[in-house]
């Protein structure tokens, strides 16, 4: 048989995180300065001692469905920027806005010290292999497995706003997990899955591009790019990387019941900038040009908008502004 056509059944994915649509407000009919009142309890995220990815990361990128060349140029881009190396400073030109790599760098606290993340494939299904869905975690799984897998690899399956994932929408806007392939199953490997939140769910999962499902009914952000879509698929994307490489098989960091645990980012589900509360994703920058909401700049000066992580050296969630 050959090696990464192996029928799904014989992959054993294993879903060990989902991206819990928590990024819509948990308090929301409280008064959100009510919230100032109380000290929330410090999150630590637990380290379970297993593997970590570390070292060179190639990501695949697996467009499932229709996307635009700028919808994925506009993913791509994200993912060049993680480790690309900061520009020179100019001079006289004030502060920089912080990188997509500086963001990055958080995950490098962790156990081990990180992996610096490369693009890799990037595979068109436009037609639709496994039809239009809805998708179960397995086969999410085996378009991972055979989008190329190997060690030092992440496969980020991607799919179109029409494609049903079971169950987008009712509890997740993406999740990650592992494979296994190669003789007898030996080899393991992690991959991932974020739907394009534009007709599914996008008071969770682009949020705060669109407005949340409950809570105030405050106006949604302009997004960076210009696509709600896109642009909350970039976060969840960006919180869904985090959770793999500090916890690609279910034993790394994090906090409560395995399988369902808060990771890197979930950990700080909402903040976006400092001064976050529910419904307020906190400061931001804004692009005088478009009015569009970010906080980070990667190559080529596209501008994101990523989430804030758990920093383990301090027990907080790291913001970049
Ligand atoms: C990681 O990638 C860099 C180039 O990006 C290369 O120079 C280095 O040798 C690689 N390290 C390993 C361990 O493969």
């Amino acid at each position: 048989m050959v090696e990464g056509k192996k029928p799904a059944s014989l992959l054993s994915p294993l879903i060990i995180s989902s991206l819990l649509a928590v990024l819509l407000p948990r308090c929301a009919a409280l008064n959100p300065r009510m919230l100032f009142l109380v000290k929330p309890d410090p999150i630590v995220l637990q380290d379970h001692r297993g593997a970590l990815l570390t070292g060179n990361l190639t990501v695949n990128l697996l467009f499932y469905g229709r996307f635009s060349a700028a919808q994925r140029a506009a993913v791509a881009d994200f993912v060049r920027s993680l480790s690309a190396s900061p520009g020179t400073p100019r001079p006289g030109h004030g502060a920089e806005p912080p990188s997509v790599a500086s963001w990055w760098r958080t995950t490098a606290l962790y156990r081990g010290g990180g992996a610096r993340p490369r693009l890799g494939r990037q595979v068109l299904d436009e037609r639709m292999s496994l039809g239009r869905g809805p998708l179960s975690p397995g086969d999410v799984a085996a378009l991972a497995g055979g989008a190329g897998h190997h060690r030092g690899a992440v496969t980020a399956v991607l799919t179109a706003p029409d494609v049903l994932v079971a169950p987008f929408c009712v509890s997740r806007c993406g999740a990650h997990g592992q494979g296994r392939a190669g003789a007898h199953g030996r080899a393991r490997y992690a991959y991932l899955w974020v739907g394009n939140p534009a007709r599914q769910c996008p008071g969770q999962c682009a949020w705060p591009f669109h407005q949340p499902v409950h809570g105030p009914r405050t106006p949604a952000l302009v997004p960076p790019s210009g696509d709600v879509g896109v642009d909350g698929m970039v976060i969840s994307l960006a919180a869904l990387l985090a959770g793999t490489v500090t916890n690609p098989y279910g034993d790394g960091y994090y906090q409560g019941d395995a399988g369902a645990g808060l990771e890197a980012a979930t950990a700080c589900a909402g903040i976006f900038g400092s001064g976050a509360y529910p419904g307020y994703p906190g400061k931001l920058l804004t692009d005088p040009a478009t009015g569009a909401s970010y906080n980070a700049v990667g190559l080529g000066g596209r501008k994101y908008l990523l989430p804030a992580l758990w920093d383990p050296t301090t027990s907080q969630c790291k913001t970049l502004v």
